[in-house]
């Protein structure tokens, strides 16, 4: 008999064009991780998360396909993962509230995601105060044990091992508890200010996937770095030019002491335009495919995956509520 593979997880919300910083701490190992063949895995766009934020609800279903295609273009493949759409199986919000009624409300009133944004909104709702539960019921509902994400989600991945643990005492064995699985590069940092993280909510700070060349070379190019002129790593002295070096390590995969000795002789501009055109030629073949999908398409891939998802769900949230007694 084969092996059951373990379950892996993870979701990315549709709130704008991805970023490198979504590449390299996310999407690229995801399709790492697909490709290892280790791994039983789930993709999906967080559409319900997203709705926590400001949008224009008839830009929605665009937003949705787009993040499909970026998936499908960067190379995850819906032959090898399961890919769908976060609301079209709503028992997640059911197993949502089953979590919020463990989840200690100081808990939540610490996560930095939620100070950081809720501090941005004139008016901050309450689902963003209740993400993180929404994204434990995510990784629960399918038994995903391995959860590739960026260093900026391990304080939500820490609730979800929580309440699994405090679920399992409570009521009986089900959840195992979630790992995060990071890349070399778990936070990549803004171009203009490389003290925050690179983030959709400053496009000014991002390179975008699909950015064309030139954009590219004239983003790597204003990249703000410092006075000084040697290519060397230093994140707290000299974070600019240590995040041109670890963006640059990741793209050309070789390790950041092997950057540095190759360009112990470049100038910031030379340094910079190596760069930009490894980065450019890395997203040719994903420009050219994501153009080349269509819609229909994308329906499709997610009609299977909906309902291969649904299977693994329902069998789930049926042991739940066989635990907690509602019947
Ligand atoms: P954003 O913060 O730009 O809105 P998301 O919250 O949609 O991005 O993040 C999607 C995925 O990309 C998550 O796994 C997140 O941890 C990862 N990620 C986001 N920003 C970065 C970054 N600057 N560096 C590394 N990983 C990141
Ligand atoms: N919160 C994640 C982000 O902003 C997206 C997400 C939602 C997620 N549910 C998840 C990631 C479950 C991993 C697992 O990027």
């Amino acid at each position: 008999m084969t092996k059951e593979k373990k379950i892996l997880i993870s979701g990315i919300q549709p709130t704008g064009r991805l970023h490198l910083g979504n590449y390299l701490g996310a999407l690229k190992n995801f399709i790492e991780l697909q490709n290892s063949e280790t791994y039983d895995c789930c993709f999906f766009v967080a559409d319900y998360h997203s709705l926590t934020e400001h949008f224009d609800p008839r830009k929605k279903p665009e937003e949705i396909k787009n993040l499909l295609k970026d998936f499908i273009a960067a190379g995850l493949d819906p032959n090898k993962s399961i890919l769908f759409i976060q609301s079209h199986i709503p028992f997640v919000t059911e197993l949502a509230w089953i979590l919020s009624t463990l989840t200690p409300f100081g808990e939540l009133s610490r996560m930095t995601q939620f100070k950081d944004k809720a501090q941005k909104e004139e008016f901050a709702n309450v689902g963003l105060f209740t993400y993180p539960i929404l994204m434990a019921a995510d990784i629960l509902l399918y038994g995903a044990e391995y959860v590739p994400v960026g260093e900026d989600q391990l304080q939500h991945l820490e609730l979800a091992r929580t309440l699994a643990r405090k679920f399992n005492g409570v009521f009986g064995e089900i959840f195992k508890e979630p790992k995060a699985l990071l890349t070399k590069t778990p936070r990549v940092m803004s171009l203009q200010n490389p003290e925050k993280k690179m983030s959709k909510s400053d496009p000014s700070g991002c390179v975008f996937l699909d950015d064309a060349p030139e954009v590219i070379e004239e983003k790597i190019k204003r990249a703000v770095t410092d006075s000084e002129s040697s290519i060397a790593y230093s994140p707290k002295s000299r974070p600019g030019i240590s995040n041109l070096i670890e963006i640059y390590s990741a793209f050309e995969n070789i390790t950041k002491d092997e950057v540095i000795e190759h360009h112990k002789t470049s100038t910031y501009s030379v340094f910079k335009e190596a760069l930009s055109s490894l980065i450019s030629k890395h997203f040719e073949s994903f420009r050219a495919k994501k153009e080349a999908l269509n819609d229909k398409e994308i329906l499709d891939i997610i009609e299977t995956g909906n309902a291969h998802a649904h299977g693994k769900a329902v069998k789930n949230i049926g042991s739940v509520r066989a635990k907690i007694w509602l019947i």
